[in-house]
């Protein structure tokens, strides 16, 4: 019987023919990263000319001009986050067998909320969050699901976190009212999204009980200790301790063990968030406390950063699996799906907030048996040495100076040879930094990004991609230090530069200071170097 013609139906011929089209341009794509500009630069006024501001079409378009049209504006006007020499934010160079992966993904389209809709899919995605428990050092047999990111996988787990600390009502009744303040606990260091979590979730910012850090940038246990024991003292409620397995600025590892101790002690919730760091637990030099990740409540992981799956693959992992459905589950009368059994299916409708889920267990999945764990040990493991190198060759460069190394985050700065030293430089070096961050991510040969520590604007790389090489890494110094002389030179162009009559020396005055030894501003536990993360 012939099938209905429809525009989006394609023939097997034609999909084989146009897939193979895309496959080909796709390869050759991955093939050139390497010699091409990191970015395009580009405006979004220019973006918009090029794609044309026009109406919806009124009628279609063939699928074959549609994707080659499509695959050459983003092939030539993106920033390829898979280039080498890309190390902004945390986001990772995507394995090409994970585009694979969501192209059968999507094909196949199984609704992972339900078992029944997807009972291959929803058993692939199980094994996966086992296996990246397993990976990180967390029991295996906790409860756990894939979801869009580290914000998802942090939300998930701070709300079963408020379902487990706070009780049923929370969900009927709301959160209780007037009996003490509801308190979170986390570090300075830590990322927006508890921010986030605590405005969306009902309990407000204000709840945020932001706890000072070492030098290492690591959380104060001693503080969030007296912070806690003042807090019930006038009546408040903690509920939450919220560590940080590398922190997104400089890779710090919070004292989890002391954080674990204290949880036990007031019976308090201990989530982790390892969206970025927790796969480094894979390796053995790294922070003690790396190690200790199965003491938490709930970790989040994000496979789309340190696992190389493509965007978007955030992991939840509760301690408790049956957590995740007493704070997510609601059944109703048409959402009829099997739940009985010896070994009954799992329904992820009821263990998180989205109801239809896509299936981004795949490419993960897929990466954890293409690589194994050797596989991962070992681009871990050169992502951090290279992370290391590269804060070595800073430190050794006259006109750089290192400030902090933690995991695969080296953060540095450029600093004029006659500036070095000089403390009343420190806001003209704050503005040179940061217009020398603007120009390098214009410039297409490297994208780094930037930390800002203890006032001092710092650039920033964190290394989480397996095509970077040693020589990659060597060519940064010289590539930021061009620019750095460039933008300088534009800041304080020749005699007359307007900084000098703020009172800063003149690079041929006799007073300008020579020595090579780091400037003191720099806060002690840079003066540790490697591994101080
Ligand atoms: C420590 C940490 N937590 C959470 C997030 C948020 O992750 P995502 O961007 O995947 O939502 C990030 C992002 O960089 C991060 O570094």
């Amino acid at each position: 019987m012939p099938g209905r013609v429809t525009p989006l139906e394609m023939a097997p011929a034609d999909f084989r023919r146009v897939g193979h089209e895309l496959v080909d341009r796709i390869a050759d794509f991955l093939g050139t990263l390497r010699e091409r500009p990191l970015t395009s630069g580009e405006t979004p006024t220019d973006i918009r000319n090029l794609l044309g501001r026009g109406p919806l079409p009124a009628t279609g378009t063939a699928p074959a001009a549609l994707l080659a049209e499509t695959a050459t504006l983003l092939f030539d006007h993106s920033l390829f986050n898979g280039h080498p020499r890309f190390m902004g934010y945390i986001t990772s160079s995507a394995a090409p067998l994970g585009a694979l992966a969501d192209l059968l993904a999507a094909s196949v389209n199984p609704n992972v909320g339900g078992w029944e809709l997807s009972p291959m899919a929803s058993e692939i995605e199980a094994q996966t969050v086992r296996w990246v428990a397993e990976l990180v050092g967390y029991p295996a047999d906790g409860g756990g699901l894939l979801v869009s990111g580290g914000n998802g996988a942090n939300f998930v787990c701070f709300l079963a976190g408020r379902r487990a600390m706070l009780g049923e009502s929370a969900r009927t009744a709301g959160l209780p009212q007037g009996r003490g303040a509801l308190r979170v606990y986390t570090s300075g260091a830590a990322h927006t999204w508890i921010q986030k979590a605590c405005d969306l979730f009902g309990l407000g910012t204000d709840a945020i009980r932001w706890i000072p850090t070492d030098d290492a940038q690591r959380m104060r246990a001693d503080l969030l200790r007296a912070q806690i024991r003042e807090d019930l003292a006038c009546g408040d409620r903690p509920i939450m301790v919220v560590g940080t397995a590398g922190s997104v600025s400089t890779g710090a590892v919070d004292p989890i063990r002391e954080l674990a101790e204290i949880c036990r002690e007031h019976q308090l919730w201990l989530h982790v968030d390892g969206a970025y760091g927790a796969p480094a637990a894979v390796l053995p030099g790294v922070p003690d406390d790396l190690h200790a990740l199965a003491l938490a409540d709930s970790l989040a992981v994000d496979p789309h950063k340190w696992l190389y799956a493509p965007i978007e693959a955030g992991c939840a992992l509760v301690r408790e699996p049956r957590l995740l459905r007493e704070a997510f589950s609601y059944t109703p009368a048409y959402y009829r799906f099997d739940t009985e059994g010896e070994e009954p299916p799992i329904n992820y409708y009821e263990l998180g907030p989205q109801n239809s889920r896509g299936f981004r267990a795949l490419k993960v999945w897929l990466g954890l048996r293409q690589a194994g764990r050797e596989g991962y040990v070992r681009m871990i493991g050169d992502d951090c040495r290279l992370a290391e190198a590269l804060y070595g060759q800073v430190a050794a460069h006259p006109e750089l100076e290192a400030a902090t190394l933690g995991l695969s985050i080296a953060t540095f700065r450029y600093v004029p040879a006659d500036l070095r030293g000089v403390a009343s430089a420190e806001p003209y070096l704050n503005a040179l930094n940061e217009a020398l961050l603007a120009r390098l991510k214009l410039g297409g040969e490297l994208f780094v990004t930037n930390a800002v520590l203890d006032g001092r604007f710092l650039l920033r790389a964190c290394i989480v991609n397996f095509r970077t090489t040693d020589a990659d890494v060597a060519m940064i110094p010289e590539i930021v230090a061009t620019a750095g002389r460039l933008v300088d030179a534009e800041l304080r162009p020749g005699d007359g530069r307007p900084e000098r009559s703020e009172g800063l020396p003149h690079p041929r005055s006799s007073s300008a200071r020579q020595d090579p030894s780091p400037p003191r501003s720099l806060p002690s536990s840079a003066a540790k170097g490697p591994g101080s993360g």
